[in-house]
């Protein structure tokens, strides 16, 4: 027995370990439960007992060798390892770029034109700060209309006889297209429109429209009508219906304003239809002859049709927004909604 331990002694001595696994073999080949220190501990209780002291010491020592000499080898292999690998973890993720999207209502507007350029529309752009001639004079609104009061216009200059104002709607490019391009005309005016209301879930002061105008010979109410409903069922859906309802603008006679079916209750009736089955999207009509005299057009050849629409209410009904503010507030949670909007 004396040699026997002597012998693991020695072996503890020159013991070496080039990895974890390799020290916790060791471990079990002399401390296991069949590991070589343990035979011997059973073996102690054989031992005569004028040796026990002797023996027993030598064991207790040999035992307490070659656990500090397992840790220590264990404590080795780690340090070892830690140094080998990289200090910062490679495999870690990179830092999240966050990709900005597309704003509901540039893609809202954006499908509107492109439904309209299907229909061989061009597109026509003007300014927003505009003067009275091309808002309001040479669409026929009467002196004194009530549009051009204060509290629906912002005024960027008075005092004169055309002021220069922020365009309260784009019929000004309308207008602008009329004096400068050659007939027929067939194009839709995106753009941000400005009217002094007070900020609700309903108005603001700063929104969008798409408005349209084709002037041709023989262009009647009927092409109208075709071309809001075709524009209504790409829009909303091939199920979509519309209807008229007579209304007043001072640049269309006869004038109307659109309701499509409602796309939430299919007619039946609910709350963002106010239970009516009818959803209003846009003011349209003939082209009033004042209107095409104004720009140099003969009415008595030829005739057009306009139509204009807020873009922000179309978004609102296409995806079922209650509150037009929160097309203006830039709130990340509400525009993230949108990062996946497919469309155009
Ligand atoms: N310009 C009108 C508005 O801003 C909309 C409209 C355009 C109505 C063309 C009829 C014809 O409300």
């Amino acid at each position: 027995m004396k040699e026997a331990i002597d012998k693991i002694f020695k072996e503890l001595g020159e013991l070496k370990a080039s990895s974890q696994k390799e020290a916790e073999e060791a471990r079990v080949r002399f401390l296991g439960k069949k590991g070589e220190i343990t035979a011997l501990m059973e073996e102690f209780r054989t031992v005569a007992p004028e040796l026990k002291r002797e023996y027993g010491q030598k064991l207790n020592e040999l035992k307490k060798q070659a656990l500090a000499k397992i840790e220590e080898l264990k404590e080795q292999a780690q340090e070892a390892a830690a140094e080998v690998m990289p200090k910062e973890d490679l495999s870690m993720p990179g830092d999240p770029q966050p990709l900005g999207s597309r704003h509901p209502v540039s893609i809202v507007r954006q499908q509107i034109v492109e439904i309209f350029r299907k229909f061989g529309y061009d597109v026509a752009e003007g300014p927003e700060i505009e003067d009275d001639y091309h808002v309001f004079e040479a669409l026929n609104f009467p002196p004194n209309h009530p549009a051009r009061e204060m509290q629906d216009t912002f005024f960027v200059s008075t005092g004169h006889l055309n002021p220069l104002l922020l365009r309260t709607h784009t019929s000004s490019v309308q207008v602008r297209t009329m004096e400068t391009q050659q007939l027929p005309i067939r194009v839709v005016c995106p753009g941000r429109v400005f009217r002094n209301e007070a900020i609700s879930a309903r108005a603001h002061c700063i929104f969008h429209q798409v408005e349209g105008l084709y002037i041709d010979k023989d262009v009647t109410f009927a092409d109208l009508k075709q071309a809001i409903l075709l524009f209504a069922r790409e829009m909303f859906g091939p199920e979509t219906e519309i209807r008229m309802r007579p209304s007043y603008f001072p640049f269309t006679e006869p004038s109307a304003e659109v309701d499509v079916s409602c796309n939430i209750c299919h007619g039946k009736g609910c709350n963002i239809c106010k239970g009516t089955g009818w959803l209003e999207i846009m003011g349209c009509g003939m082209v009033d002859p004042n209107v095409l005299k104004a720009s140099g057009i003969d009415p008595a050849q030829y005739s057009g049709f306009a139509f204009g629409m807020g873009v922000e209410r179309i978004a609102m009904l296409k995806w079922q927004v209650n509150d037009l503010r929160h097309y203006f507030e830039n709130d990340m949670r509400f525009l993230s909604e949108f990062a996946t909007a497919t469309e155009v």
